[in-house]
């Protein structure tokens, strides 16, 4: 089983992180893709028991977020945005080629293992559309044609560089980084790309030359209940 000492080691120093464990949930269930592949019966029990909840409250959690799979996962988790904007420049279109191409429908894997397929929401990037993004990393201004091309790079064991951001890695790796336990050898390569998205970047490099921070939570005060009903007459 992977969810070992080492990952009892790892989910200890998210744990950490945190005032309270159960805080810790969402990075915990990354950390569980990322060692699993996706979030498994054992890892709704490896959470609810590091962090002290029910194994109901992990999995209403993870059956809550569409980031949490509930199948294993291909090497690359391919995310095509066909909401509104997407949709209409093309979106639709490259799912409905890429399902057709793939042999696989939303949220399903194909039998080699190396892409799961699914359609998202809107992925942020609109400006960009339509987008595609693997593994959470962007593919702008996508065609039918590229998005083939990137799949086909993919399923040949090649790793696109992503259009803006860090290079690529896997899905697993992207769950480690969200997670917050990457390797720090990747994690310094993903700072250094930071150059290649300078427009959204402007406002964290401004603070940071001023050694501006956000505020730091008050972990002591108190919060008032929440107000009793009233009973409707
Ligand atoms: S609609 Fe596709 S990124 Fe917003």
């Amino acid at each position: 089983m992977s969810l070992d000492s080492n990952t009892r080691a790892l989910a200890q120093q998210i744990i950490d992180q945190y005032p309270q464990s159960r805080s810790a949930l969402l990075p915990m269930l990354h950390l569980v893709q990322a060692e699993e592949g996706y979030v498994t019966p054992e890892g709704i029990a490896f959470c609810a028991d590091v962090l002290g909840i029910t194994r109901a409250e992990v999995g209403a959690v993870a059956t809550f977020y569409t980031m949490y799979k509930r199948h294993p996962t291909g090497e690359h988790l391919v995310s095509v945005c066909t909401n509104t904007l997407c949709g209409l420049l093309g979106g639709d279109k490259i799912y409905k080629a890429l399902k057709e191409d793939l042999g696989v429908g939303h949220d399903e894997t194909t039998a080699d293992g190396s892409i799961t397929l699914e359609h998202a929401e809107c992925l942020a990037a609109c400006d960009y559309a339509p987008v595609v993004t693997v593994n959470y990393e962007f593919f702008d201004n996508q065609s039918v044609e590229s998005a083939r091309e990137l799949v086909s790079a993919l399923r040949a064991g090649e790793k696109p560089q992503p259009t803006r951001g860090g290079r690529l890695t896997s899905f697993r790796d992207a769950e480690r980084e969200l997670a917050g336990v990457l390797d720090p050898a990747l994690e310094a390569e993903k700072v250094a790309a930071e150059d290649s998205i300078e427009p959204s970047l402007r406002g964290l490099k401004l603070a940071r030359s001023k050694n501006e921070r956000a505020p730091q939570a008050d972990y002591d005060s108190v919060i008032p209940p929440v107000p009793a009903k009233e009973e409707k007459k």
